[in-house]
């Protein structure tokens, strides 16, 4: 049995049973061929709960953010997206080598969340046509930010600047169901907003493997010349996609257990620690604690967790941890109990 409470992230959870037993029996064909009845499956599912045309099942969130980049932006182009976005920070050198992007970073007000207005001044035509902009994308629930939440209004504002320049909108929605669980909304309404978006099966929706790209029918098709460019087709990918439409189908429900079990690690942690973090601006499932006022370092921080058992990351010298479906209420309690031991650790 695995000790560890592990809140490095929420693409850690494992496989349900009932995903296991999808898996094992999943009827399969070759994806190549758009033979594989599960991949199908997932993907008119996820078009019918989305509301766009059509979706593509590809294996991770970066992917799909790629293909969307790919297909929207001419090389020497740019994409505008917040300044700590996955896709134009994490991703930044794939969009570079892959399509010779370049990105437009803007700084969102607050936690990654940009506004309308941001969005329209970056959208302003170069009078010397040497940066020309042919995507804005945005990120919802925000990581960086903190688990954030754009409305849906917010994201309907930002989607009118971009219908005014004649710019598509993609969202990275690798935690949009996190969003939806918050702004108490199907994910059609925030994908209505957008020209294309893409979701992780992967995160909270606890599936071992894959995403979703969606848009309209054209996007898509091109959606599927890039995959096979990018790396070919994932043929018997219904083994993976049975426990895709299982998360589809159970994920969203449970997801705010998860922001339930990030707030109550995040006050715990603002009680040991005050002015660490402010557990009211938790949201969803992530945490960041602000240690540069403990006297230890991020790394040190860390390291004394771990040997408590307890796993979490470092981003800009904070702590990052995640719930997801392998963390209860007692894993929480447990994980509060480790930073009080690390806290007094020589
Ligand atoms: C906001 C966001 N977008 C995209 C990704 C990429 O997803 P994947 O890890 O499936 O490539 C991540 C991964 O953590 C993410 O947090």
């Amino acid at each position: 049995m695995d000790a560890r409470i592990d809140l490095r992230s929420d693409t850690v959870s494992k496989p349900s049973e009932r995903m296991r037993q999808a898996m094992a029996t999943a009827e399969v064909g070759d994806d190549w061929y758009g033979d594989d009845p599960t991949v199908n499956r997932l993907q008119d599912r996820a078009a019918e709960l989305t509301g766009k045309d059509a979706a593509i099942y590809l294996p991770t969130g970066t992917m799909c953010n790629q293909v969307a980049l790919h297909a929207y932006v001419r090389s020497g182009h740019f994409a505008v997206c917040e300044a700590n976005a996955h896709a134009g920070r994490t991703e930044v050198s794939s969009a570079a080598v892959l399509s010779g992007i370049a990105f437009r970073y803007l700084t969102a007000p607050e936690r990654g969340l940009l506004i309308g207005e941001q969005v329209a001044a970056a959208l302003a035509p170069d009078p010397y046509d040497v940066s020309v902009v042919d995507l804005v994308t945005i990120e919802n629930t925000h990581q960086v930010g903190g688990g954030s939440v754009l409305s849906v209004t917010g994201v309907h504002d930002i989607a009118a600047v971009c219908a005014d320049a004649g710019v598509p909108l993609h969202l990275d929605g690798a935690r949009i169901f996190n969003a939806c669980a918050v702004a108490e909304v199907p994910v059609a309404a925030y994908a209505g907003a957008v020209t294309s978006l893409m979701f992780c099966l992967s995160k909270g929706l606890g599936a071992p493997i894959g995403s979703i790209l969606a848009g309209d029918k054209e996007f898509i098709r091109e959606a599927r010349r890039l995959k096979i460019l990018f790396g070919g087709a994932w043929r018997q990918a219904g083994i993976m996609a049975a426990a895709g439409l299982i998360a589809l189908e159970e994920g969203p429900k449970r997801l705010p257990e998860d922001h339930e079990n990030a707030r109550t690690l995040a006050e715990g942690i603002a009680e040991l620690l005050p002015g660490s973090l402010d557990p009211d601006l938790i949201e969803t499932n992530i945490v960041f604690v602000d240690v540069s006022g403990t006297g230890r370092d991020a790394t040190q921080w860390r390291e004394r967790l771990a040997a408590e058992g307890v796993l979490v990351t470092m981003i800009g010298g904070r702590i990052r941890m995640l719930t997801h479906v392998g963390v209860d209420a007692a894993d929480v309690q447990a994980a509060l109990a480790a930073w009080q031991n690390a806290a007094k650790a020589a």
